[in-house]
């Protein structure tokens, strides 16, 4: 699976301004490992992106892990509430890898289903670091993104404190909550609607495991874009009839989430998922901004290094949106009035059946 297209230009665009950047804060040091970085204290980091990419990642694949690696940096960062700060002094840490040092007690939140798999899989890799939990969650998930083509190269920053306690439980936006309901849950953890549409770009990157386990590994997209997917008239349930959290999906093998749907339909948020679509640059770069405040929630950002030179840079994906094949605009569920719908083409042939990731 892929991040749907960034073209070239964008990336060659967006390397020289962060170069650019980067040249003008600090003096690049060469780590003893030959890498060349912003800051003397990333050097440590190098061998750790190396046993990620070795031990968990298969190689530096977009594969499984590095979509649950994403997914497990949100369930860990979403355990913040400003309001349970200020009210009830009840507050996760937010992004401070709670869910992998107290996995025995968060893997158990209704909303953690299947997060086990990623936790168990974290730990032995994790154990070979010196890292604190909360580093080596979001340094996973950024390497493990970087492994999808087209994805935006995620910041990373460095120094977080060891985790105090468990995040509380009924933090995490449920696929069958209401969308007032998780724009008030975002809103809490300091996110505008705006942000919450930007994080779901990680959906063109995700599977469900545990929606409907008689289908495990079943994307949410066609390898093109979520947010044109999502709009498409619903036609089917890809496995066992309706589940809890699933809505009707345009095509077989392929499942559509209820949240992503409200999501897109809502009027306080129809039209910003609609400007995703076919909006490449747009797409990525509100993606980075929102994960990289997703990353530092909770965290005195004053305190940490910006080792973002440590993540690999992600290859472009090449391939133009398009809808998937005996699909058009006709399909589409249009939700916002006020912009144009973009134009886009459509893939020869007969409508595809999504294979499980
Ligand atoms: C409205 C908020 C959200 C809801 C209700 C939601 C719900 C879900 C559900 C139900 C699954 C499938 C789990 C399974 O059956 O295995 C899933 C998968 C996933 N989600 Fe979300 N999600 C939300 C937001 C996010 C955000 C903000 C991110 C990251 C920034 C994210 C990243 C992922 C990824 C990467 C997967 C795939 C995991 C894998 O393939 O192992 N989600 N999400
Ligand atoms: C962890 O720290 C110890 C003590 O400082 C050091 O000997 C060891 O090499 C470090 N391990 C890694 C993987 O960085
Ligand atoms: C199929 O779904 C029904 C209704 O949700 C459920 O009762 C049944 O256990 C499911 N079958 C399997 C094999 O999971």
């Amino acid at each position: 699976m892929a991040f749907a297209r960034l073209s070239a230009i964008v990336a060659i665009a967006l390397a020289a301004s962060q170069s650019a950047n980067a040249a003008a804060t600090a003096r690049p040091v060469t780590c003893s490992t030959g890498h060349v970085t912003a800051n003397a204290a990333c050097c440590a980091l190098f061998p750790v992106v190396d046993l990620l990419q070795d031990q968990l990642f298969d190689g530096a694949e977009c594969g499984e892990e590095a979509h649950s690696a994403l997914r497990l940096s949100f369930h860990d960062a979403i355990g913040f509430s400003i309001h349970g700060k200020l009210i009830l002094k009840i507050l996760g840490g937010g992004a401070d890898g709670s869910i992998l040092q107290f996995s025995d007690i968060e893997t158990a939140f209704h909303a953690n289903g299947g997060i086990d798999d990623i936790t168990d899989g974290q730990h032995p890799v994790f154990a070979q670091t010196n890292l604190t939990a909360g580093d080596f969650v979001h340094l996973a998930a950024a390497v493990g993104t970087a492994n999808c083509p087209g994805a935006p190269r995620l910041q990373f920053m460095f120094g977080r404190p060891p985790p105090k306690a468990a995040a509380p439980d009924l933090t995490i936006p449920e696929p069958t909550d209401s969308v007032t309901k998780i724009l008030a849950r975002f809103a809490d953890a300091g996110f505008s609607p705006k942000e919450a549409v930007a994080l779901l770009a990680s959906h063109t990157i995700a599977a469900a495991d545990v929606v409907d386990t008689t289908i495990p590994g079943t994307p949410f997209d066609s390898d093109s874009q979520v947010f044109l997917e999502v709009l498409l008239k619903g036609r089917l349930f890809p496995g066992n009839g309706s589940q809890p959290g699933e809505v009707l999906s345009p095509l077989a093998g392929e499942m559509r989430l209820q949240s992503d749907f409200v999501i897109s339909q809502d009027s306080r948020t129809a039209c910003f998922w609609q400007e995703m679509i076919n909006n490449q640059q747009f797409m990525m770069s509100q993606f980075k901004a929102a994960m990289a405040k997703l990353q530092v929630l909770g965290q005195d950002t004053r305190k940490l290094i910006d080792c973002s030179d440590v993540v690999p840079v992600p290859k472009p994906f090449t391939q133009a949106i398009k809808f998937p094949a005996s699909f058009s605009k006709k399909d589409v569920q249009i939700a916002c009035h006020d912009l144009p719908f973009p134009n886009i083409a459509t893939v020869a042939g007969p409508a595809p059946t999504i294979p499980p990731v």
